[in-house]
Order: structure tokens, then sequence, then C-alpha cells
């Protein structure tokens, strides 16, 4: 009997042909990454079998594979996020589908708060490592040895060499990319201001509800993994104003130009 991924993969190989090697996420207002596809093939989450449904404000929920400046890839235009309700197990599924299909890198993006102070809303940062405040890990349950051991090493999870390439790459197209460690907390709601103090003596520089499930769940399997944040925001208490769902997705629109110019940089480096 086939498992509820095999059907996935059923589906999905008779769409996708031609081998994608990188996998691309794309955050809170950030879809508009994904529209310069070329040969592009769309491929509505509702009909793939099992796949989850993303509910997300400025998530498309569709898998988009094509080509993005030469390079090969799977870009899911919304991700499933714990806070909508979501098992880690869903979170999973697309992850390892993918990783079934032959992808070995995954790309994150998403939108994130500002703690670093000197971080501005509209600047990217690259992630160097995280900190998961939610007391969920997406591995917990029976291990499946075929992906990966049960006590993955995550000492290196954001791959350095990934990282090394996306910096050079930001760099020589005079893009300023900040780095930094990315906090992950459960939302829906924003943060309170003591919540971000707290974030900040531990040592985070940006705050965000996604992320960290997928770069975990991708690390077991053995995937690369590379993050980067879009700073929408300062987070909650840093400046004397509210935050809201809308300056998050307005920033993602602000930025388009920067992340999409960066992503097609170093994609087909990597
Ligand atoms: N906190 C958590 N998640 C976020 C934020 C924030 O301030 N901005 C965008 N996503």
């Amino acid at each position: 009997m086939k498992t509820r991924i095999e059907e996935a993969l059923g589906y999905i190989g008779k769409h996708i042909k031609n081998q994608p090697k990188i996998l691309l996420v794309l955050g809170s207002g950030l879809s508009a990454l994904a529209e310069e596809t070329l040969e592009t093939i769309l491929i509505p989450y509702k009909d793939i079998p099992n796949f989850p449904i993303s509910t997300a404000p400025g998530h498309k929920s569709r898998l988009r594979s094509g080509k993005l400046a030469g390079c090969e890839l799977v870009i899911m235009e919304g991700r499933f996020h714990y806070y909508e309700g979501y098992s880690m197990d869903d979170i999973a599924f697309p992850v390892r589908l993918m990783k079934r299909l032959g992808v070995e890198k995954l790309v994150l993006t998403n939108a994130a708060g500002g703690i670093n102070r000197t971080f501005r809303p509209g600047d990217l940062m690259l992630i160097h490592d995280h900190i998961n405040m939610t007391g969920q890990n997406l591995l917990i349950g029976k291990n499946d040895d075929a992906y990966g051991p049960r006590f993955p090493d995550m000492s290196r999870l954001y791959d350095k060499n990934l990282n090394e390439i996306i910096l050079n790459t930001a760099k020589n197209m005079s893009v300023d990319l900040k780095t930094g460690v990315y906090a992950f907390m459960s939302g829906p709601s924003f943060e309170t201001p003591a919540e971000i103090r707290m974030l900040e003596i531990l040592g985070a520089d940006a705050v965000g509800m996604s992320t960290v499930p997928e770069a975990v769940c991708a690390g077991h399997a053995g995937m690369k993994v590379a993050g980067i944040s879009c700073i929408s925001n300062m987070a909650a208490g840093i400046l004397d104003q509210p935050i809201t769902e809308q300056e998050v997705l307005e920033t993602g629109l602000m930025v388009k130009e920067k992340f999409s110019a960066l992503l097609k940089g170093f994609l087909p480096l990597i």
C-alpha cells in the first residue's frame, strides 16, 4: 500500500518533470518573489493528495515549479504555520515530499520582527542560527529512520557553505544583508514587549512564527538549509507603536525588488 507521501509524490511526479534541486518557501507578503519564473507549472495545494492547505493572509496556496535565473526550482507559495492549527506532521509533509522528489536544498524566507536595534524595517537578515521558544519540536514522535537519525545534530543546521555564497552574492550586488539569530514563537498573537526584552537577552536578532519547523525537518532529512528574514517591523515595544499585519505585508512588497535580485543572484550558485 502506498504511503500518504507516495500518493502525493505520484501526483507531483506527473506534473514536475525537470528534477528541481532547490525548494524555495515564500513567507508572508513575499509571494511576489515567485512571479518571474519561466516554464512555470502551478499546482494548487488542494489538488495534491494529502497536502495541507494554507490559510494565512498573503499566501497563495500553490506549488510552483519553474526556472528562475536559469535555476530549476520548486516554490511553495504559502507555507503551513503551527499557529494555524496544523500539526508538525502537516508542516513536515511538503518538506519530506520534496526530499523524496530529489530536492537537496531548502531556502526559507519569512517576515520577522526586528529585535536587533541596528535593524530597520525593510532590512534582510540571513539566519545563521535559531532559538525555538515554542516547546514544540517537529521531530517529536516515532522517528522515521528513512529520513534521518533520532537525535540529529543541529550545530550546522543553516549551511555554512550556502551562507557564504549568499553573503558573497549580497556583497557583490551591494545588497545590505544582515545576519542574525531567529527566534521562533508560536504566535498568532505578536509578542509582548516583555517577551521581546527576554528574546533580546537570549541573543535573538529577529522573531517570527515560522521557518524553524521546516528547517529542522529538512536538516533531519539531510537537506542543506538557508533562511532569509525580511524585517517587516520592529518587534513589540522597540518603537512606541502597535504592530499590524498590514505593515508586515506592505514591507514585503517594499523589499520585493531587492529580495528578488538577491535570490536570482545566489540561487544559480548554490
Ligand atoms: N513577531 C512575530 N512574527 C512576526 C513579526 C513579529 O514582530 N513580524 C512579522 N512576523
